[in-house]
């Protein structure tokens, strides 16, 4: 731990909060949401059933479950004035910024928008959580010049994520994987856009305004936007015969490789292995095995050499482009996944809240004496 006088960089270790909703045993490589293990979770249960989960507290019962997932698919459409607003936006806009600003709108929108009661945050909870959805495929559509694809009303949230981006009801094939792995970025206790979000509400800021800052943290390679620095990696290197070649060079000049490494888990990341057999498959599937062979490739040579281990974004990176989603949506997909957990988190904030205010250590010059203008 980087510690200095009391000083403790990157936080590192810091207990900042009390949560009841994910349990991460970094030393172990365990992760579990609300003590179900997420191997579980991503093997036999739906987004819908995990964002319920982190909400309320406990898995639901199928009737649960039906009037939830109603409410979910009642809240998906978008205001037209955000559609419109989309428009107006450069065809180039980076589509995480066009995120943040979806979620600044659509607070302008909710009728529970300053309502930072338990019972206006779970219905805020629950229409982020579709609309948000919405607002990437919906922007990406207009930046492609066509129309965006009203959501649907009898499909699942994974199933109908991938038909607003596409226009065409996905394989069931492809809705298992892609659910799976918006429940594995569901919820990652106290990581950097999660503690943003949870030092917005701290001051009694409201939900909107916490995701919204949430968004920015997350955009971040260091964070989020690790996914698409993976893939544009693996494009770098172009073929399997490439990756020793590229791993020289990039050891050589120190740099740094994506999806690799991570604060907490020093063994490994128990997401990146079931994503692993998540990426195989879908890539087998779509005849782009060549993706995941490099990725294989990539991490033997570098966890051999360096000892780095591959985190989440690592496999999710040729899972989601197997299955057709743009390199550039991964980390809007991320935002789509980690929604249920930070606005989890935030219903825990608003309930037991205290000012996040901590404190800096300064090293600027002494106290001295101010010279007027006309004497510098
Ligand atoms: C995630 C991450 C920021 C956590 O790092 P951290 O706890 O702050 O650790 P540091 O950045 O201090 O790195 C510790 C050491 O490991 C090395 N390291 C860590 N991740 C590395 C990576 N991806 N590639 C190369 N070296 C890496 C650092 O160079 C450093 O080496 P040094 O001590 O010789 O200087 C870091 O691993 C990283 O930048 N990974 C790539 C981005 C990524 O995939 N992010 C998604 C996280 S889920």
């Amino acid at each position: 731990m980087a510690e200095q006088g009391g000083l403790i960089k990157g936080l590192e270790g810091v207990v900042a909060a009390a949560t009841a909703l994910c349990d991460l045993d970094g030393a172990g490589g365990r992760l579990a949401y609300r003590g179900y293990d997420i191997a579980d979770l991503a093997r036999q249960a739906t987004y819908e059933e995990v964002a319920y989960l982190l909400w309320r507290g406990e898995l639901p019962t199928r009737a649960q479950l039906d009037g939830f997932g109603a409410e979910l698919v009642a809240a998906r459409p978008l205001p037209d004035a955000l559609l419109s607003a989309f428009r107006l936006l450069p065809k180039k806009a980076d589509p995480m910024r066009a995120l943040q600003m979806a979620a600044a709108v659509l607070g302008t929108f909710d009728p529970d928008a300053t309502d930072n009661s338990q019972e206006a945050n779970l219905r805020k909870a629950l229409r982020l959580t579709s609309q948000l959805a919405t607002a990437v495929c919906s922007h990406h559509r207009i930046r492609l010049d066509k129309e965006p694809v009203p959501p649907s009303k009898d499909l699942g949230h994974a199933a109908n994520f991938l038909f607003m981006l596409t226009g065409e009801r996905p394989s069931a094939v492809n809705v298992r994987a892609f659910d799976a792995s918006l429940i594995l970025y569901a919820e990652h206790e106290m990581n950097a856009s999660t503690f943003t979000t949870r030092v917005i509400a701290s001051t009694l800021s409201d939900m909107h305004s916490a995701v919204v800052g949430g968004i920015g943290a997350i955009k971040g390679p260091l964070h989020g936007g690790a996914g698409e620095a993976v893939m544009l990696t693996l494009k770098e290197i172009g073929k399997v015969e490439n990756v020793d070649a590229f791993v020289e060079k990039a050891f050589a000049e120190k740099r740094r490789l994506m999806g690799f490494g991570h604060r907490v888990y020093r063994a490994g990341d128990p997401r990146a292995a079931i994503l692993r057999g998540l990426a195989e498959d879908a890539c087998r599937q779509s005849g782009q095995q060549m993706w995941f062979e490099m990725a294989v490739k990539l991490f033997e040579r570098v966890n051999r050499a360096k000892g780095l281990i591959p985190n989440v974004d690592f496999y999710s990176a040729p899972l989601w482009y197997s299955i057709g989603i743009p390199v550039d949506l991964f980390t809007p997909v991320i935002v789509a996944g980690r929604i249920a957990g930070w606005t989890a988190h935030l219903l825990e904030q608003y309930q037991d809240n205290r000012l996040i205010r901590p404190r800096g250590q300064y090293t600027g010059p002494g106290r001295r004496q101010f010279v007027p203008l006309e004497k510098r």
